[in-house]
């Protein structure tokens, strides 16, 4: 049954001009793009985004990051969404991450790891819900 997952190109990949090359990957592996937009996170929208990590050492930086330049947010759509998306852009920290998957090829580091992806169907809904009213998801 199709789900819905919500990603972010973060600003480490558009900065780097990675934006296009990663949107091919993700209309190859038949996601529906149900809505996206460039943004640029307040340092509050970050904290207010990310705060299920707010008493990790990293909540600091990982904000500072999400809210230093433009990034891509996105809806998107497949059968299994929120898995296969995330076996896509494969695991967090890119020195993990295997051959093939985005990170391995655009991510630099573990806060700089150029995609992100919900965790699960209910985060995903929240996330997706953060950034997009419903009549823009097409
Ligand atoms: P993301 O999938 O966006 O979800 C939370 C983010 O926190 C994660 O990707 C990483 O970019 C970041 N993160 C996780 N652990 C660390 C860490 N130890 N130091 C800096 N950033 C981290």
């Amino acid at each position: 049954m199709n789900s819905r997952t919500f990603a972010i190109i973060k600003p480490d990949a558009v900065k780097n001009k990675h934006t296009g090359l990663i949107y091919d990957r993700i209309i190859k592996a038949d996601f529906k793009i149900l809505s996206s937009k460039l943004i640029k996170m307040s340092k509050k929208e970050a904290e207010h985004f990310y705060l299920v990590h707010k008493d990790r050492s990293f909540y600091d930086e990982l904000t500072d990051f999400m809210s230093s330049g433009q990034c891509m947010v996105l809806a998107l759509d497949k059968n299994n969404a929120v898995e296969e998306w995330r076996k896509l852009i494969g695991a967090t920290n890119p020195e993990e991450a295997k051959e093939g998957t985005i990170r391995k090829a655009f991510a630099t580091s573990l806060g700089e790891n150029a995609v992100h992806g919900s965790d699960s169907n209910e985060n995903a809904m929240i996330e997706i819900k953060f950034f997009f009213k419903e009549s823009e998801l097409i």
